[in-house]
């Protein structure tokens, strides 16, 4: 019964946990399971084709555990395997890519846009193409920043070597004069205050974590299938592919509380795994 199914969230490793904190902070009675396929992280650096078996095998592992819904938190895996994991997967599937694209259409009033991301995630164009969808004359400039998952991974959250990495990749976006830039990483947000300082106040930082837990919200009421028993506490578990401590240290920072059910498990598919 999807009353008393979890929410499913996954991700290539630990990034996801900013999605997941926002979904907590808005449907605090919801149980909650997290994937982080820590052992292959990054996915942005990966093919189309690597990115969405691994993406597969992610969504097969949740759907085992009954979830009622499936969360693509990784930017990465939304840009190059959504449609893919929508048509195959029997519950709703949400990702990060057109709330992130809807919320930038409605904070910019010069319709000048960037878009900062993987590689994967920015020669998809996927951003591109929602933000275009949305809004036709919207203009788009995009960069990819890969060694700022790297930085946030380690915990460089506001360093010399961060600030002097983000006036690299940023600078040739400031001359674009865009107002609005979309943090199209799961480990962007965590730089909001670098990124923010080089860019100045007169852009808006979109964080698609905030719009993906508000149409999570919605998904769940438009089918009715909000948590059953809201007074029993919620459950938080979280599954990893590599050793769970480095996830708990980290993924502890980034929440700002202790992550108590860190299990590691296998989910590579050796033979056909049905959903
Ligand atoms: N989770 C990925 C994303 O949002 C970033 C890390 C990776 O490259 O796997 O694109």
């Amino acid at each position: 019964m999807r009353g008393l199914s979890p929410i499913g969230i996954f991700d290539s490793g630990i990034g996801g946990l900013t999605v997941l904190k926002e979904i907590k902070r808005n449907l605090p009675e919801e149980d909650i399971v997290y994937l982080g396929d820590t052992a292959r992280v990054p996915y942005g650096i990966r093919s189309p084709e690597t990115i969405t078996r691994y993406s597969f095998e992610a969504a097969a592992f949740l759907m085992k555990l009954n979830i009622k819904m499936l969360v693509v938190a990784c930017n990465t895996s939304s840009a190059i395997s959504l449609n893919a994991l929508k048509r195959s997967v029997s519950v709703p599937v949400i990702g990060v890519i057109e709330p992130g694209a809807r919320a930038a259409v409605n904070a910019s009033k010069t319709r000048r846009i960037g878009v900062i991301g993987t590689e994967a995630t920015i020669s998809s164009g996927a951003y591109a193409r929602a933000i275009k969808k949305i809004s036709q004359r919207a203009e788009i400039v995009a960069a990819a920043c890969p060694l700022f998952v790297p930085l946030v991974e380690e915990g460089w959250f506001d360093n010399e070597i961060t600030r002097l990495t983000a006036e690299l990749y940023l600078s040739p976006l400031k001359k674009d004069n865009i107002d609005t830039l979309v943090l199209g990483c799961t480990h962007y947000p965590l730089l909001k205050d670098v990124i923010g300082n080089i860019m100045g106040d007169s852009v808006s930082l979109i964080d698609s974590a905030i719009e993906t837990a508000l149409q999570v919200k919605d998904v769940l009421k438009e089918g009715g299938i909000f948590k059953k028993y809201i007074s029993v506490t919620p459950s938080y578990e979280y599954y990893v592919t590599d050793s769970p401590e480095r996830f708990k240290r980290i993924g502890e920072m980034f929440l700002g509380e202790e992550l108590k059910q860190v299990k590691k498990i296998d989910i590579c598919r050796r033979e056909n795994n049905a959903y």
